[in-house]
């Protein structure tokens, strides 16, 4: 037994998330973990919402709330969300809460003592009609390169050119549109990220098994060589800077945000008597690390989070694999949550059960490369997979059982040459859906439970119990309790991806459905359940969908 802790990048608290923000973290990693509970390992899942920034106070102040409360509010709605989804979370935190500002504020003392925190006088954009600093995003302008009107100041969309606010020509205020923008002096923290450059590199190239994604962002980022990194902000919401000559200043976003990791186990542990935060995350090699997160994230979790970590001096772990992914688009074009463009998690469980969505997103992850939603491939893939196979195959097994045996696992005859070829077939299968699962490799493990569930569907079609019955009732007792057994093996297998549906297949078994037993091997696979038992049919599971209903039903949803 091994302990996995897992953790998924932290949702900003702004505003209910896209199925691509579900697809690229969220989801993938409530999969790994219901994997590793499965298997018997001991698992702690931890997440929470992002809650700093300056996003995060302009849209409380768009909504007229005080920031707090906002973020109060927002995530409590993403946390009902996220239950809704079935991501089984041992902590869901928040970073704005006490735990975070405390961990924060003693990494930074830290880092600070061991001689890793620089001062330095920097221009920030000030816009005395706002009253406020801008962010480098916040102020935009005409692109000193190509003239684009809408520049903003840290890029220019139109022709990709990294910019700094001050080059910007007739700059305003995105907030307010407001054009008194002068720039102030501001002495501000940096992080000395470039003294770390060394022992980065020497911990990444130790990572040959990382994903691909990850790893080439990693080295492309430390070859361009690392410049130090400002890690404080002139905002007031935020963790407030310990440090003489700073205390109107909060820290930046991403500096407190991944500390949110640890803060969640911190809170986790405060909870209940007898835990211990510290058998985590300084648990060395008997805990192993997993983070899942989308590739815009992987600088923050390569460079800067890790650097942070060393330079603290603490025995914190760094991560043991960290797991990116690439986007998922729609319609062929980018998902936005600006310009609502996609499907959104709320709207999503509005239209359909989390199981379904849960199945084709994790079938379709974003893994090698971008992937694409559409209405057409999701329904086609759901029906296919969900009611055409696994829904059938629980529908036929259990229906005929009713008819033919009264509704229990029948008893008598011997496994043939049928069972046994069927046998080799389903090791070699687990054995494939278990090295996916270890490696992370989300597409190819639904893949292989796809392929278990067609095993089992061709074995019935094959053994045909229902002909079987009318001239052998011995032979026909055998297939059947061998295709229920088949049942329960597709159900448990299906456990990580669609929860809500394989417990109820589980409990109509009268088996453990939280979590199912895992699967062994084949020969105990089809011989698991007593015969005798007696079963009962579980509810229609994946009525089939058609594009135009979901489509109608998505149009009457939305405001
Ligand atoms: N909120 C960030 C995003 O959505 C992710 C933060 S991950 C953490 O891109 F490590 F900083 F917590
Ligand atoms: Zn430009």
């Amino acid at each position: 037994m091994t302990k996995f802790l897992i953790t998924s990048a932290l949702p900003y608290v702004n505003g209910v998330k896209h199925l691509g923000n579900l697809a690229g973290s969220l989801l993938p990693a409530d999969i790994h973990a219901r994997y590793r509970r499965q298997t018997g390992h001991q698992v702690l899942f931890l997440c929470g919402t992002d809650e700093h920034g300056t996003p995060a106070e302009l849209a409380a102040q768009a909504a007229g709330l005080p920031v707090a409360d906002y973020c109060a509010r927002q995530h409590a709605v993403q946390a009902d969300i996220y239950r809704r989804f079935d991501l089984s979370f041992d902590h869901f935190s928040r970073t704005s809460q006490a735990a975070n500002h405390k961990l924060t504020q003693e990494i930074f003392l830290r880092l600070d003592a061991a001689g890793h925190i620089e001062a330095r006088t920097i221009q920030q954009a000030y816009s005395p009609t706002d009253g406020r600093f801008l962010p480098d995003r916040y102020v935009v302008g005409t692109c000193p390169h190509c003239g684009d009107a809408n520049a903003r100041g840290d890029q220019c969309e139109a022709c990709t050119r990294l910019l700094d606010p001050e080059a910007l020509v007739a700059p305003r205020s995105a907030v307010s549109g407001a054009t008194d923008i002068e720039f102030r002096e501001s002495r501000h923290l940096f992080l000395k990220l470039s003294a770390f450059a060394p022992a980065l590199r020497a911990w990444l190239d130790r990572r040959n098994d990382w994903p691909l994604l990850v790893r080439s962002i990693a080295r492309k980022w430390l070859d361009e060589g690392l410049r130090d990194r400002c890690i404080t902000r002139d905002l007031s919401w935020g963790v407030p800077v310990p440090k003489a000559g700073f205390a109107d200043k909060v820290f930046y976003v991403w500096f407190d945000a991944p500390i949110g990791y640890i803060a969640a186990a911190v809170e986790w542990a405060e909870a209940v008597p007898g835990r211990d935060w510290r058998d985590w995350w300084q648990g060395g090699d008997a805990v192993r690390h997993v983070q899942f997160l989308a590739k815009d994230n992987v600088p923050f979790h390569t460079v800067s989070f890790p650097a942070t970590l060393l330079g603290s001096g603490l025995p914190l772990k760094l991560p043991d694999v960290i797991k990116g992914f690439n986007w998922l688009t729609y319609e062929g074009g980018k998902f936005s949550t600006s310009r609502r463009r996609g499907i959104f998690t709320d709207a999503a469980l509005d239209l359909l059960p989390a199981d379904t969505w849960r199945w084709w997103l994790a079938a379709n992850a974003p893994e090698g490369s971008d992937s694409d939603f559409t209405v057409e491939r999701f329904v086609d893939g759901v029906n296919k997979d969900l009611a055409d196979t696994f829904g059938n195959l629980v529908n036929r097994c259990l229906s005929f059982t009713a008819s033919a045996f009264g509704g229990t696992v029948p008893a008598g005859g011997q496994p043939g040459p049928a069972e046994q070829a069927l046998v080799a077939r389903l090791d070699l299968e687990l054995a494939a859906l278990c090295r996916h699962h270890d490696g992370l490799a989300l597409r190819k493990a639904a893949a292989s439970v796809r392929s278990l569930w067609k095993i089992a569907n061709s074995y019935v079609a094959e053994a045909a119990p229902w002909s079987v019955v009318r001239h052998d009732r011995q032979r026909a007792a055998v297939i059947t309790r061998t295709a229920l057994n088949l049942v329960r093996l597709s159900a448990s297998v299906a456990w990580p991806f669609i929860p809500k549906a394989a417990s109820l297949v589980l409990m109509s078994l009268g088996e453990p459905a939280d979590p199912p037993t895992w699967i062994g091997d084949g020969a105990m696979a089809i011989s698991a359940l007593p015969a005798g038992r007696a079963l009962s049919m579980p509810p229609l599971l994946f009525p089939k969908i058609t594009a135009q209903s979901l489509l109608a039903a998505a149009a009457s949803a939305s405001p």
